[in-house]
């Protein structure tokens, strides 16, 4: 019998470092590896998408963000996923900002009851890995079931199912196609 994973993921897209110099991304490094995973398990895909999302313009995104953590803020949500219940395990992606999640993922941790939940995080970077961005996560919702993660560099995002089938395997993830 198969899992049924629900894959909660923020992602930006817009212009962003990869290997060291700026491209314009059409769509969003982690939001490739959560396609991907939802191609894995057959899972569904949620994404957390702000009322205001970030600037697509590097400079400004890194402005607001780090306006945003360091004054705490939760950005709004456009919607929350309806429930949790009909899933087994969840999958949590989002890319390391300031060696932290992003603060929309925040929101989510914040405003929905992770209590027990068997979360699986991934992240996208540049090189930070998670940070220490599970311990964020861990510090918002310590009754989490936080397993361990699997950390993807932003230019293997589209070259990384083998990877992604070992950690859902190791997780005792069937996984449905290749
Ligand atoms: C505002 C900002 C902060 C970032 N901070 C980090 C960081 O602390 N460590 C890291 O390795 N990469 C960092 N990055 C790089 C992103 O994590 C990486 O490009 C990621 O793949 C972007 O994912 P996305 O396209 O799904 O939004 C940062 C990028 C941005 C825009």
């Amino acid at each position: 019998m198969g899992k049924s994973a629900l894959i909660v993921y923020y992602s930006r897209g817009g212009e962003n470092y990869v290997n060291g110099s700026i491209v314009n991304l059409d769509v969003g490094n982690t939001h490739v590896v959560a396609e991907t995973l939802a191609r894995l398990t057959d899972g569904d895909l949620f994404r957390l998408v702000p009322v205001n999302d970030y600037s697509l313009n590097y400079d400004t995104c890194v402005a607001q963000t780090q306006r945003d953590l360091s004054d705490g803020v939760r950005p709004e949500l456009t919607a929350f996923p309806a429930s949790l219940d009909p899933y087994d395990l969840i999958l949590l992606g989002y890319p390391t900002y300031w060696g932290a999640p992003p603060m929309p993922v925040m929101t989510f941790l914040h405003d929905m009851h992770l209590d027990r939940r068997t979360v699986l995080p991934f992240c996208t970077h540049e090189g930070s890995e998670f940070g220490h961005s599970l311990e964020n996560i861990r510090a918002a919702c310590p009754g989490i079931n936080l397993g361990e993660g699997v950390a993807i560099r932003g230019g293997r995002v589209t070259n990384c199912a083998a990877q992604l089938t070992e950690w859902l395997n190791s997780h005792g993830v069937d996984v449905v196609s290749g």
